[in-house]
């Protein structure tokens, strides 16, 4: 039986019935680029940088399920300056300082910056003021890089079943929480071997005393990028 298919920039890519465009791509070895989606998560469209134009109309390619004939187009002009931008207001809406960050070489907001070639911050810094949470034995937490994925919210209340970060406000106003009544994390049941210790996409939840353990050129997105780990060209592969 043939299988369904759609066209993404020109290139025809089957898929199975259910999936994603970005699944169906992901498969393909075509990548998209992402930042709130994650595999082992269903996808939550928060952060808009995955959008195509489906059949000419702007989507989220995390939520839109395939469909047999779609004509999508991802690798556009104006799409990339779209997805430019999105990453640098996410960069100056929080307190990003790449070579001081943990994370750094490991950050899927950073390796998104520099497949998209974002050079300049683009908007005014909002430099906001940020709490660290150092509560936990083993456990950082810096709210200055949250992104509002809710990834950790997911992993740890679908995963974990611990329920210890939530989203509190609206807006230009949400901003995560540690879900205990002092709000630290020592208050609640986190543990290193939680599933919401390893989802975080940037360097708000990190592991105390552990910190820039691979030198520059070994880290994994010099290893492999998120796009080397999709297109599978990874120094790995
Ligand atoms: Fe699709 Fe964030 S990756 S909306």
């Amino acid at each position: 039986m043939t299988r369904p298919t759609f066209t993404l920039d020109g290139v025809a890519i089957s898929f199975d019935e259910g999936q994603t465009i970005i699944e169906a791509a992901r498969k393909a070895g075509v990548f998209i680029p992402f930042l709130c989606a994650h595999p082992e998560f269903p996808a939550h469209g928060s952060c808009r940088v995955c959008t195509v134009l489906v059949n000419g109309r702007a989507m989220a390619s995390c939520t839109t399920k395939a469909a047999d004939g779609q004509v999508v187009e991802s690798n556009t002009a104006a799409l990339t300056r779209d997805r430019q931008a999105l990453v640098q207001m996410l960069f100056v809406e929080g307190n990003h300082f790449c070579p001081g960050c943990e994370k750094s070489g490991a950050c899927t907001l950073q390796s998104l910056g520099k497949d998209l070639a974002v050079t300049s911050a683009g908007f005014a810094h909002e430099s906001p003021t940020r709490p660290v949470d150092a509560s936990h034995p083993d456990i950082l937490l810096d709210f200055n890089r949250c992104i509002l994925c809710e990834l950790c919210v997911r992993a740890s209340s679908d995963v974990d079943k611990k329920d210890v970060f939530a989203l509190s406000g609206r807006g230009l106003d949400k901003h995560l929480i540690v879900n205990a009544e002092s709000g630290r994390l020592a208050d609640t049941g986190m543990a290193t071997t939680d599933k919401a210790m390893s989802v975080c996409p940037v360097g708000v939840i990190l592991w105390k005393r552990r910190g820039f353990a691979d030198p520059i050129g070994k880290r994994p997105h010099d290893v492999e990028s998120p796009r080397q780990r999709v297109e599978g060209k990874g120094k790995t592969s």
